[in-house]
């Protein structure tokens, strides 16, 4: 299967359903169908913009969900009880109860598993959603690449501990309470007026101070709470806050952020950059990729980039990549050993012409890469929100 944009999807087969991402919904459409141009046109206006289909070319190309469907609609119904209670508890001034918190660690856990057993290279985020149901599957989507991220990093250096000291112990304990934070991160948006999440354009000055409030708030709904753990709020306060200090709520920089936040603001800009919103196109894995990598040091630690860079494939399997040289090719599959050298098949000439398709592994090949992508402009942009 491949990855192509809807618009130019009429007439192919869809490899997989194509669901609007809320809980308990149906398929808007179910593999196997061949789109028609009103069905495309449909999913476009649904704000699915990439679809993938199965077709001669891609013959033999896998693409593995992160999360299976089950854990995804799990995480979903755990996330939505939260969410739902967010609103009036936000409206109220309260704190959210055990009820609406109870389910957060049996979710946390089950995506836990999930990502423990992940081949390192596997992430490939084939889980396309709808705009629409942005927040809810940001929050999901942001817990599998942290946790895949934070796996990498506790086991290649440690934890820190309350002591700031690196510990290799109860390293699962941890994976756990940090995936409690990043389902949660982004719960103070639930205060935002939908006008405003929703906003093709950019915020005015009234209008940012509003959205930054969103850290705060969403603090506040579990700064009581004996069911989130001190890491776990941490990073609902501080996934904002940049390396070098230039973040928000409280301009913290370096060390002086808590580790599970720091590793909160790359998974959870690495998925802003590479979904679908209101008001903004999914970049590519790749520009997503190159983002992270080239905000290393100024706004995430390079620690964590380094994990990052060790767990997350710039180019995932099913999707289209340009060499060097101008031919055109799909990644085949990504080697754990060489993420940013992949196997591809070659299917068309620098001209664009189609020439038969023939796979290289490019780690065989060094004459032969990629072309890069360019970063995506970060600074006063919404995936600062
Ligand atoms: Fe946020």
């Amino acid at each position: 299967m491949r990855l192509v944009a809807t618009r130019r999807a009429a007439g192919l087969q869809l490899a997989q359903d194509v669901w609007d991402g809320r809980p308990s919904s149906v398929p808007l459409v179910r593999a196997g169908a061949k789109l028609t141009p009103e069905w495309s046109e449909a999913l476009l206006s649904a704000g699915v913009h990439a679809v993938f289909i199965e077709d001669e070319l891609s013959k033999g190309i896998e693409v593995e969900p992160a999360l299976s469907a089950s854990v995804r609609a799990e995480a979903q119904r755990g996330i939505s009880q939260a969410f739902k209670a967010a609103p009036a508890a936000l409206e109220r001034g309260e704190p959210l109860g055990d009820q609406a918190l109870g389910q957060l660690e049996s979710v946390a856990r089950l995506i836990a598993e999930q990502v423990s057993r992940a081949r390192d290279a596997v992430v490939a985020f084939s889980d396309l959603g709808c705009a629409d149901a942005y927040t809810l599957q940001h929050s999901i989507n942001v817990t599998v690449i942290g946790l895949l991220v934070a796996r990498r990093l506790f086991n290649d250096i440690g934890r820190l501990d309350g002591l700031s000291r690196r510990s290799f112990e109860r390293v699962d304990d941890a994976i756990v309470r940090l995936g409690v934070g990043l389902l949660l991160h982004d719960i103070g948006k639930l205060a935002l007026p939908k006008q405003l999440l929703e906003r093709n354009g950019p915020l005015d000055a009234e209008e940012w101070e509003l959205m930054r409030q969103h850290t705060l708030w969403g603090y506040g709904l579990v700064s009581q709470s004996r069911l989130i753990s001190y890491h776990g709020k941490a990073v609902i306060r501080s996934h904002h806050e940049r390396w070098d200090g230039s973040g928000y709520p409280d301009g913290l920089a370096r060390e002086r952020i808590p580790e599970f936040a720091r590793i909160a603001a790359v998974a959870d800009v690495y998925d802003a950059i590479t979904s679908e919103r209101h008001h903004q196109r999914a970049a590519s894995h790749a520009a997503g990729h190159a983002t992270i990598v080239a905000g290393s040091g100024t706004q995430f630690d390079p620690q964590v980039v380094d994990a990052f860079r060790r767990v997350i494939a710039p180019y995932p399997p099913g999707t289209e990549v340009a060499l060097r040289d101008g031919r055109r090719a799909l990644v085949v599959s990504v080697p754990e050993t060489s993420l940013h050298r992949p196997e591809v098949r070659i299917f068309a000439a620098r001209d664009g012409e189609p020439i038969e398709p023939v796979d290289v592994q490019l780690a065989e090949r060094p004459e032969l890469s990629i072309a890069p992508a360019a970063p995506v402009a970060l600074a006063g942009t919404a995936y600062a929100a």
